[in-house]
């Protein structure tokens, strides 16, 4: 299905609430459409050493966290890359030469951009582009309110989804997931029983449970995630692009999202 404008959004979600599944779901329906992740930017641009890559990379050796200015300036040098980052108003692309134009199209890996102080605070952000074509689901960032407000004036996000499963339901699908560790073969009791409980359908050996799918373990995170995605989410609800879908399960959301999504963006022709 065609776009109409564009689309840059943010899926927020729990663990265990099939994020990736909807938006994998979401790319295949909208071709248009494309993933923009700042964990990939980042392995790219260190593998590839570019400035910010030398940069993050030592962050990271030096057991820090990579600074969300840096991330920041990844993301807008993909998106310049793409061509989706117009001249900020009042600024011409054609002088090039100008201090301000040329400002305003910066490399925004290049070396003097890296020690910046704050990307926020740039005098004339560039604008993205409204072409159906410079469409995106921003995946990795922003994870905290800060990030949000940070990203805000440089990338205005236009629809914030919030994907909803309770808890319960969650943790009840965990509870119920078994593996074959020899084989990597997922059971989970609902769905995709074992023929004989707590065994392997093909060599009879015993299932055990994935050491990451103890329940106080996703209990936690679980939690975890609700302290920091709360704020996140109240401020993109300020923002007034915020929508909620919930359901019990990924088939059972993603008709809700398609339907929203197109209302938002599709052409109504
Ligand atoms: C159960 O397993 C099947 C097959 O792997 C999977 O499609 C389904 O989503 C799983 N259901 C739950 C509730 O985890
Ligand atoms: C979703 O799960 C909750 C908790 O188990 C249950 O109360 C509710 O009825 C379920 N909703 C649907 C639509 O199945």
């Amino acid at each position: 299905m065609r776009l109409s404008r564009a689309a840059r959004i943010i899926l927020v979600g729990a663990p265990g609430v099939g994020k990736g599944t909807q938006a994998e779901r979401l790319l295949q329906r909208f071709p248009q459409l494309s993933a923009i992740s700042s964990g990939d930017l980042l392995r790219d641009n260190v593998k590839n050493q570019t400035p910010l890559g030398i940069k993050a990379e030592s962050a990271i050796k030096s057991g820090a966290l990579v600074p969300d200015a840096m991330i920041l300036r990844l993301i807008l040098h993909e998106l310049k890359t793409r061509g989706w980052l117009s001249a900020p108003a009042g600024t011409s692309p054609l002088t090039l030469s100008s201090t301000s134009a040329s400002a305003s199209m910066q490399d925004y890996d290049t070396d003097s951009f890296v020690e910046q102080p704050s990307l926020a605070s740039y005098p004339t952000p560039p604008q993205t582009s409204d072409d159906p074509s410079a469409s995106f689901i921003l995946d990795g960032f922003p994870r905290t309110a800060g990030q949000a407000t940070q990203l805000d004036n440089l990338i205005p996000i236009n629809l914030v989804v919030s994907l909803r499963t309770p808890f319960e339901v969650i943790l009840e699908r965990i509870a119920g997931r078994w593996i074959h560790a020899p084989s990597g073969r997922i059971y989970n009791t609902t769905f995709n029983a074992p023929k004989v409980p707590g065994k392997d359908d093909i060599t009879g050996e015993p299932l055990t449970k994935r050491s990451d799918d103890d329940e106080e373990t996703w209990k936690h995170r679980l939690k975890k995630f609700e302290e920091t995605s709360e704020p996140l989410l109240e401020h993109y609800s300020r923002k007034g692009v915020l929508w909620e879908v919930s359901g019990n399960s990924s088939d059972e959301i993603s008709p809700k999202l398609y339907a929203e999504f197109e209302r938002r963006f599709a052409a109504s022709n």
